[in-house]
């Protein structure tokens, strides 16, 4: 059966959904070199095998980690398409150690910061990884821009979304009125809206987190792993699952329900996560989808960096199983 009346994501951020949006246009236009980018990464992800593209870059990046390959042709791919939008003010890459600057005649009115390919220690093992992004209303009134277009509190975000480069290649995004799924329909080479308002249950039955820290854990990341664990008061032990790419475990949290945890700990006082493209852009899916997403003392949208790579701890996923969490923290 031919569907000639496709919702593509094009058609959905001009839809009556966002009449109310002032710049709905440039917005739109920004969205098709974020979706762009993402095809382009899919893809590359897809041919990494014919064209040698697995394996590391031979550096590291800000965070020391190793760079694989396909973390820069990501990379790339997102600065040229953002930029070939001219609606993009300024960027922040996970990949790039300061803020990157765009020429003022190519300039636009929104800042994005975006992880440009997350869980990237999977990729070579052919486990599902992702890209995530944020987007954000530039605040310098000239070109000059500055700390205080990109340290600022989540709330300010005016949408935020992931690809999830899976069995299927998904783009999961809100705008502030919900959260939308779109599938990428390769014969078209669109996303055609396939998940319309997602909403994650109140209490779930899955936890995920990285049991091999659990010896640097503090006692309220313990404690409250220990209470799901043992099902206590009769309630059935949640099972666990953990992928270890941020965008699959947290797609498949809201979706499934349950919790994700990057806890601070004795190795990571800071926990691992970075605030301005991981934590922030996925607590703002995970509050519009009805969730809930905290540092385990606060919401962690209301949080602001003090540097554009600020790592922060966080738990997000169901209210009740986050809920529960906080108890556990703000107790101790
Ligand atoms: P990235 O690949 O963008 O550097 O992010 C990796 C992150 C995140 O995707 C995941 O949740 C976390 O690292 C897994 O860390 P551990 O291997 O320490 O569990
Ligand atoms: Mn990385
Ligand atoms: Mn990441
Ligand atoms: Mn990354």
């Amino acid at each position: 059966m031919c569907d000639t009346n496709l919702m593509t994501l094009n058609r959905w951020l001009l839809s009556d959904h966002h009449k109310n949006t002032p710049n709905r246009i440039e917005f739109a236009n920004l969205m098709s070199g974020i979706a762009l980018a993402c095809k382009i990464t899919t893809n590359a992800i897809k041919r990494a095998g014919f064209e040698q593209l697995f394996g590391l870059a031979g550096v590291t990046n800000v965070h020391s980690e190793d760079v694989k390959k396909l973390d820069i042709i990501a990379n790339d791919a997102f600065k040229y398409a953002l930029k070939g939008t001219k609606e993009v003010f300024c960027m922040v890459s996970e990949e790039e150690q300061s803020i990157i600057p765009v020429a003022e005649h190519d300039a636009g009115n929104f800042v994005v910061t975006f992880d440009p390919l997350d869980g990237s220690s999977n990729i070579d093992c052919n486990v599902s990884v992702g890209s995530i992004f944020a987007i954000w209303p530039k605040v310098s009134k000239d070109n000059n821009y500055s700390d205080k277009d990109v340290l600022r509190k989540g709330r300010e975000m005016i949408a935020a979304g992931y690809a999830l480069y899976g069995s299927a290649t998904m783009l999961v995004l809100t705008t502030g009125c919900g959260v939308f799924g779109f599938t990428l329909d390769y014969t078209v080479g669109e996303f055609v809206l396939t998940h319309p308002d997602i909403k994650i249950k109140p209490r779930g039955a899955i936890y995920s987190i990285n049991e091999g820290n659990s010896v640097y854990w503090d006692k309220a990341t313990a404690d409250y792993v220990n209470s799901i664990k043992s099902g206590k008061n009769g309630k059935t032990p949640y099972s666990s699952r953990y992928i270890g790419s941020m965008v699959s475990d947290v797609h498949r949290t809201l979706l499934y329900g349950g919790i994700f945890m990057y806890p601070a700990d004795s190795k990571s006082p800071q926990g691992k996560l970075r605030y301005l493209y991981e934590v922030a852009p996925l607590s703002l899916l995970m509050e519009q989808a009805g969730g809930k997403s905290t540092n385990g003392q606060q919401a962690c949208l209301d949080l602001v960096p003090g540097n554009i790579h600020q790592r922060v701890p966080v738990f997000m996923g169901s209210v009740d199983d986050v809920s529960d969490l906080e108890s556990f923290h703000k107790s101790s």
